[in-house]
């Protein structure tokens, strides 16, 4: 099943949350169109928005706040691409230049400073305590997420626990307020809240966990982001870290060396060595797991289309090349 068709349920919508985000995102400053019109021209999958949507009619919401919701998510997941593309030293993302190459490091932490600022407008006008809580505690979330993995950088001794702890702040978090704030301006119950927090967070854990997958044996140009990245900026995911543990003494030295000291020699021979382990496969099926809770969790939710999409859109996770 592709995105399109998921998409087609909140389709007008989806057309609106567009509107939205263009109608959001103007500035005077004549650097700073010049950005925001380079982003809006390469939009991603805009997964987010669509979770919000779709979760926000799941719920019966018959009102237009949905909209703000998608497109204050989207911007601002749009301001940690941004800022996660200096971080990671990235040239390459949605298959183009990222701001960072073409702007320098200034152009891209202020991108993303003027996203993230141009997403708190849109929450404040919402006027809705209860989401500014749940949002702004999600851009910590993220920040302190993106500081754990920061802590752990070059350490192949990180533990799976860690690992999990770390896509569960830096990225499911998002996925996880995307769906909550649905339930939320739907007026739903706590228990109604608590199932797509829940939803949202499996969702996210198992995005990533393919994200991480997608890195060692994803294509660069279904992707549009270069592949073999984690390794070289010695981030210690699920497939590097259960390779580092199942492995021969000798080969784990050699990944610990060349991971502590950038070496770019033995790249070629590690990537085969993750691929060939079991890391792969283990990571998928961790995925699976995580695809699987979050299906579970929809159970509660009345049969709808947009039910029915976001179970599409669960399984398009670890079926997705990009
Ligand atoms: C990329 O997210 C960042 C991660 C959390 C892995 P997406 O794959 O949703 O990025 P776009 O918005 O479609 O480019
Ligand atoms: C995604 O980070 C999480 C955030 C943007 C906060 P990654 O570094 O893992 O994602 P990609 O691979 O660059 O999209
Ligand atoms: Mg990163
Ligand atoms: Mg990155």
């Amino acid at each position: 099943m592709d995105l399109s068709t998921i998409i087609s349920p909140v389709s007008a919508d989806f057309a609106m949350v567009d509107q939205k985000i263009k109608a959001q995102l103007v500035s005077d400053i004549p650097l700073v169109s010049e950005i925001i019109n380079y982003i809006t021209a390469n939009q991603g999958k805009r997964i987010r928005p669509l979770i919000a949507l779709l979760c926000a009619k799941s719920c019966d919401y018959q009102q237009s706040e949905h909209i703000d919701i998608a497109a204050i998510i989207e911007i601002l997941h749009t301001a940690t691409l941004l800022h996660d593309d200096v971080i990671d030293v990235s040239d390459l993302r949605r298959g183009h230049a990222t701001v960072n190459r073409l702007w320098g490091n200034s152009g891209g932490i202020l991108g993303g400073d003027f996203l993230y600022t141009r997403a708190f407008r849109l929450m404040i006008n919402l006027k809705n305590w209860e989401i500014l809580d749940l949002i702004s505690k999600t851009a910590q979330t993220i920040a302190e997420g993106e500081f754990l993995q920061l802590m752990h950088c070059r350490d192949l001794m990180t533990s799976e626990a860690d690992y999990l702890k770390i896509i569960a702040f830096k990225t499911a978090s998002l996925f996880q307020s995307a769906a909550k704030a649905g339930a939320i301006i739907a007026e739903k119950d706590q228990n109604g809240r608590t199932t797509l927090s829940n939803f949202g967070l499996h969702f996210g854990i198992a995005f990533q966990l393919m994200d991480d997958v997608l890195d060692y044996q994803g294509d660069v140009d279904l992707m549009g982001k270069n592949i073999g990245e984690d390794f070289l900026e010695g981030k210690p995911t699920l497939p590097l870290l259960y390779t580092a543990q199942n492995c021969s003494k000798n080969q784990q030295d050699i990944i610990k060396k060349s991971i502590k000291n950038k070496e770019l020699r033995n790249l070629p021979t590690i990537l085969e060595w993750v691929r060939n382990s079991g890391g792969i496969d283990y990571t998928l099926n961790l995925a699976k797991q995580h695809e699987a809770s979050a299906i579970d969790a929809l159970s509660l939710l009345p049969d709808t289309l947009f039910k029915q999409a976001l179970q599409q859109l669960t399984q398009f996770i670890t079926q997705r090349n990009h």
